[in-house]
């Protein structure tokens, strides 16, 4: 079987990332997390208290985002520094969904992941996957949630990581990117026509996966 381009869009908290994974792991693919390249640079502008947009954008050329395995695990870098365990934050994401709207910033990630496809045998997700990324991928996740069951998501992620959280914050915040996410002018998050859309808000996660998996092995 020759590889594929697997293209996996949806909603924050909507499991993306746990199933991009199990699914390249299952495929033999390399996984990319879109998100956390947004982070990153998400995470550099707060470090450098950079907020206007001419600032971000004329910034870019000294950043550089990458990932490294560290234990089976990728983590994503900035500038050569492990951050990922700076990047899983309501602050970071909040900032990451402001900068992600910068048509400069898009464009300088959007070069980097196409390059990372060029090989195919890649499991990529995010918000514009399908869309703008990879428009020609074999199969294109489209993946949701109801609101209720991502927030309920993120606050266990929140709590488990030792977090306080407020249900009703984390349910306004998952809204408000949602907000964000779906009508920034810069290529908002929207299904690609072909794509497959999986709802799981009332399935499992072993139901998910072999649904996902059924999907990718008519490529075999
Ligand atoms: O998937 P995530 O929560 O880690 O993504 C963080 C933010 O980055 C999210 O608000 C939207 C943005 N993003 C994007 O615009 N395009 C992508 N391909 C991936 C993420």
């Amino acid at each position: 079987m020759s590889k594929i381009i697997v293209a996996i869009d949806g909603y924050s908290s909507c499991g993306k990332s746990t199933i991009a994974k199990a699914l390249a792991k299952y495929a033999g693919y390399t996984y990319v997390d879109t998100g956390a390249m947004y982070r990153a640079i998400a995470l550099f502008t707060l470090r450098n208290g950079l907020t206007d947009e001419a600032a971000i954008i004329a910034a870019l050329p000294q950043i550089e985002v990458g990932f490294v395995l560290v234990d089976g695990a990728q983590h994503v870098t900035l500038n050569g520094e492990d951050v990922e365990g700076h990047i899983r934050t309501l602050e970071v994401g909040n900032r990451a969904s402001q900068i992600s709207a910068i048509k400069e910033v898009r464009a300088f990630l959007v070069a980097q992941q196409q390059k990372m496809g060029e090989a195919k045998g890649i499991v990529m997700d995010g918000r514009d996957i399908g869309t703008v990324v990879f428009p020609k991928a074999e199969l294109k996740l489209f993946l949701t949630a109801s609101p209720e069951v991502r927030a309920q998501r993120r606050y266990d992620e929140l709590v488990e990581k030792g977090e306080k959280p407020d249900f009703a914050a984390v349910l306004a915040d998952v809204n408000d990117r949602d907000y964000r996410d779906t009508h920034r002018a810069e290529s908002p998050l929207r299904q690609a026509e072909d794509a497959i859309v999986v709802d799981n808000s009332n399935m499992t996660r072993e139901e998910q996966m072999q649904v996902i998996y059924d999907y990718f092995d008519r490529f075999k």
